[in-house]
């Protein structure tokens, strides 16, 4: 458990979530593991996802510093800016999104979500640096001087406490398998939170299992620098008992030409996971994280006996949010390009 007293987590959503067989996939592949997916999408916040167990974490530290405002950033349709716009206002704090691009005009997916809630949305155009931090702590100075209480969440909640809040979703998975213990845990990974969640949790409870990340947002190298640096941190300051293991392995090769992009790997994922057992995945995250888990089936990385769970990590929002992130029809090839998001932050920071 973290030790550093950080405040009681937040009530948000529905545990345990869900833990499914998967059937259908499993039939798919024959004389593969036993697969199993883990419903993070399924948490009864928004559309959903990993990120509500970081905002427990996050929101509650901003609560007991008496916060009036949430600022955070992503992209257009990024989902953790619409559930945190959510989280937000069911805590009683006004949510401020800064999203990188103009404004489409037509709000769908996660933007519609977002307005729901009556969140302001600032569209901060392409910022020239990738870096949204600083204007975030300019905006957060500037409020607090009009006598708000700001608080920050950097990209994608991925902090050293957004990171130990997600840890505790592998306790709660071992509890739903009993004596059947996972051989690997599959995640996609964007801002590493998620995938530090689980392998922190892994350390915690000591458990002997793999966890594979899907990189969709940085190159191999740079996502396990991030990674590396995420993971020592998030341990110094909240478990400093625990011995880090390398039991993990973060992989590239399902990014494909960069973040938001579709693959045809991905979307031929997609569309396996909805015709074999109903699940909808969404082509920016766990599209490519299923394509990855497929090619290692196929590769002998994950096997007969083995067990893998699948860590189905939200996405719905930006999954409905059109044409422009559908991905290719059927019969093409190859994905058609949408306009890149603005490139991610440079920063190797991870403090709150
Ligand atoms: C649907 C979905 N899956 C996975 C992730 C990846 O989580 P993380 O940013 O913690 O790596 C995100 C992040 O935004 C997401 O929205």
């Amino acid at each position: 458990m973290p030790t550093s007293q950080p405040p009681s987590p937040l009530a948000l959503g529905i545990s345990p979530t869900p833990l499914h067989r998967a059937e259908g996939l499993m039939r798919e592949f024959p004389g593969g593991p036993e697969l199993l997916i883990k419903r993070e999408d399924l948490c009864g916040v928004a559309a959903g996802g990993c990120k509500a167990r970081k905002l427990t974490a996050l929101l509650a530290d901003a609560q007991s510093m008496s916060a009036t405002v949430i600022l955070t950033t992503g992209s257009a349709q990024s989902n953790h800016c619409a559930i945190t716009a959510v989280a937000a206002a069911m805590h009683g704090m006004r949510a401020e999104l800064h999203l990188s691009g103009r404004d489409p005009g037509l709000w769908t997916g996660n933007l519609c979500i977002a307005g729901l809630t009556g969140a302001t949305v600032r569209f901060t155009g392409e910022q020239p640096s990738g870096e949204p931090g600083p204007a975030l702590q300019a905006r957060a100075a500037q409020l607090q001087a009009a006598g708000e209480v700001p608080y920050v969440i950097p990209l994608g909640g991925s902090t050293p406490l957004g990171a130990a809040g997600y840890a505790c979703v592998v306790p709660e998975l071992l509890a739903q398998l009993g004596p059947h213990l996972p051989t690997h845990l599959v995640t996609a990974a964007g801002s590493l939170g998620t995938m530090a969640g689980l392998i922190l949790g892994t350390w915690t409870a000591g458990l002997d299992c793999q966890v594979h990340g899907y990189s969709v947002l940085w190159p191999e190298q740079e996502a396990r620098r991030r990674l590396e640096l995420l993971l020592e941190t998030t341990r110094r300051a909240h478990f400093p008992a625990v011995t880090a293991r390398p039991n993990y392995r973060l992989d590239g090769s399902q990014l494909g030409p960069g973040y938001g992009i579709p693959t045809s790997a991905g979307q031929h994922a997609a569309r396996l996971a909805a015709r074999c057992d109903g699940v909808l995945l969404d082509p920016t995250y766990t599209a490519k994280a299923m394509a990855g888990l497929i090619h290692g089936i196929a590769a002998g990385t994950y096997r007969r006996g083995d067990q893998v769970v699948f860590f189905h990590t939200g996405g719905l929002g930006g999954l409905l949010a059109g044409p422009s992130t559908a991905g290719p029809p059927p019969t093409a090839g190859h994905a058609q390009r949408p306009t890149p998001p603005a490139a991610p932050p440079g920063s190797d920071s991870y403090e709150q």
